[in-house]
């Protein structure tokens, strides 16, 4: 399948348009920019290990053609990945040592679901599906998202940290202090928002969390509006970074808001920054999150808090890692 559009839209931005402007004068005045470029299909996802999810997400929507299968198969491969200290089991856990997981999903249509704080399960992208296609309910949470689980046939994986993770715990206790550390290894959470070739719009988002948060802390990623949201009346939007300034804004949902009102993906992710800044006053130094939009016309944007945050692109033209522009500018 190959339905691909790729349209650069130029804006003609003179003020003028009136007669009573010289011919000579007008032609200085006129600038003629390019401002959205439109991909469908298309497929973003946060962070470097967005480039691994993005290829299977788009070998996925090649194969299938549902943009909802490719977006949970895409972020199922970072939810393996046995060197990945942010998403799945194999993630940094909480301050007791625990691994919690909270992932969401969401299609253009309304439907969603999301599974928090939940323990032994590999894929909770694909328990977050099964709450959403198989339950009344949006989001179930801890054990009851396990019982959920083992009735859908998962299998409960031995809580045991990976290496890494376990590595990392120790070095952690030696001085247990409590500050809940966001960006580890230049990355936090896998959200991915993708785009068929007819529009119809979808996203997943899965983390491991905060590292050495507190027991029970839940993020921003099962957290319809704030990690995820999507509309496919007007477009998606999908948050990594630290949650609570995040749910805080309800991030995602006002990246969709804003675009319906008008603004560009990426005029929606910087409002929305600008506005999480705002917010997140006397601790935003310390604060990073980053945030990516798409339109239903498949233009997109993105924008984070600190320099740092980078997202995989993939459509007809371009399987990329793109770095984010951000409010703050580079440290030193
Ligand atoms: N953005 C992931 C979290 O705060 O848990």
């Amino acid at each position: 399948m190959n339905h691909s559009s790729r349209r650069i839209f130029l804006r003609n931005t003179t003020l003028a348009g009136s007669a009573l402007i010289a011919p000579n004068f007008l032609s200085c005045q006129q600038k003629t920019t390019p401002v959205l470029e439109t991909y469908k299909p298309q497929i973003l996802s946060t962070w470097n290990h967005g480039m691994p999810a993005n290829n299977e997400a788009w070998k996925t929507l090649q194969q299938t053609g549902n943009i909802v299968d490719a977006v949970e198969q895409g972020v199922r491969v970072t939810e393996s990945d046995p060197d990945n200290l942010s998403v799945g089991l194999q993630g940094l856990p909480d301050r007791d040592g625990i691994v919690t997981l909270d992932a969401s999903i969401m299609k253009g249509d309304g439907s969603c679901g999301s599974v928090s704080f939940v323990r032994q399960i590999k894929h909770p992208i694909t328990l977050a599906r099964r709450v959403m296609e198989n339950t009344p309910h949006v989001m179930l949470s801890g054990e009851g998202a396990r019982r959920f689980a083992i009735a859908e046939g998962f299998a409960l994986e031995t809580e045991q940290l990976s290496p890494k993770a376990e590595a990392a715990y120790q070095k952690w206790l030696e001085n247990a202090q409590y500050k809940p550390v966001v960006n580890v290894e230049n990355h936090d959470t896998i959200g991915m928002i993708g785009i068929d070739a007819e529009g119809r719009l979808a996203g997943a988002c899965t983390t491991s969390g905060l590292a050495y948060k507190m027991h029970g802390r839940v993020g921003d990623s099962p957290i319809i509006g704030a990690g995820l949201y999507v509309d496919d009346e007007v477009g998606a939007a999908t948050a990594t970074g630290l949650g609570e300034t995040i749910i805080k804004i309800c991030g995602s949902f006002l990246i969709v808001e804003l675009m319906r009102q008008g603004r560009s993906p990426q005029e929606a992710c910087e409002e929305t920054v600008r506005r999480l800044v705002a917010k997140s006053k006397a601790t935003i130094k310390d604060v990073q999150a980053g945030f990516l939009a798409i339109n239903k016309d498949g233009a997109f944007g993105a924008y984070a808090v600190q320099p740092g945050f980078n997202f995989a692109q993939h459509h007809p033209a371009k399987q990329a890692l793109v770095d984010s522009q951000s409010y703050f500018p580079q440290h030193g």
